[in-house]
């Protein structure tokens, strides 16, 4: 485990940006696992920027996300397809049928979680993958648990996920969908590198219990710890503990 400590949020989004850039140089046709939440929106940016100043190509990328709400069509302006589309694909030259999101509008679960695994496992599994921290310790919306679990699958979110998201349902809890499909922890620990990026006082006593506290699935990203090539970029906030 390797720990990168940034000044600022701005710092950590350039750190994090420069990670995901040396991959998509050192690979073009790289697999990017990708996520959603406020954590990486500036490294999103950082990545536009030097697309626009052509340092960067992303035409043979292909790109899984981690999750999607189940229940919201892809033109949802809160679908994790509407939020990528926004912060990053409109941007740059990723072709349109790379790009992977759950299929939220898919109300059968198992049809839409096997037919997720199976375009992971097509691709050859991911590169790297990219991670928010939830305040629960979630990653992707593997919530806390009695075990990890491997592949996609359908959750119901936890009180503290649906408090922490409803920011972008105008503040209203009834409005967040009560669930969503995403990628496994087993999925997640078999991409080759696993990048999280975190910021903010509220995921400093997250950050400690994960990496500096047992291997557990009541904190998902504590198993993190044994993966062979993981990067946390934190800014100093949430590096405050540890
Ligand atoms: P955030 O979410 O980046 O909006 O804090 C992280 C997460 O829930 O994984």
């Amino acid at each position: 485990m390797k720990i990168i400590r940034a000044k600022d949020y701005n710092d950590l989004s350039r750190k994090a940006a420069n990670i995901i850039s040396a991959q998509v140089i050192l690979k073009p046709n790289c697999v990017l696992g990708l996520a959603t939440g406020g954590s990486p929106v500036g490294t999103y940016a950082q990545l536009v920027d030097w697309y626009n100043k052509g340092d960067l190509d992303f035409s043979e990328v292909t790109t899984v996300n981690l999750d999607e709400y189940r229940g919201l069509p892809r033109t949802h302006d809160q679908s994790y397809w509407y939020f990528m589309q926004k912060n990053l694909f409109e941007h740059v030259n990723v072709r349109p049928d790379a790009v992977h999101v759950p299929d939220g509008s898919n109300p059968d679960a198992e049809a839409a979680c096997k037919a997720y695994d199976q375009i992971i496992h097509d691709l050859g599994g991911i590169d790297l993958q990219l991670l928010g921290i939830g305040p629960d310790g979630h990653i992707g919306f593997n919530e806390p648990a009695d075990h990890f679990p491997l592949g996609t699958h359908c959750v119901d979110l936890t009180e503290s996920t649906i408090e922490a998201n409803k920011r972008f349902f105008g503040g209203n809890a009834d409005l967040v969908p009560k669930q969503a499909y995403t990628m496994g922890v087993g999925t997640i620990m078999q991409a080759r590198k696993v990048l999280m990026v975190a910021n903010g006082k509220g995921k400093a006593e997250i950050i400690k219990q994960a990496f500096f506290g047992p291997v557990t699935p009541e904190v998902p990203a504590s198993i993190l710890q044994m993966h062979p090539d993981f990067t946390l970029v934190g800014d100093e906030e949430a590096l405050s503990l540890i």
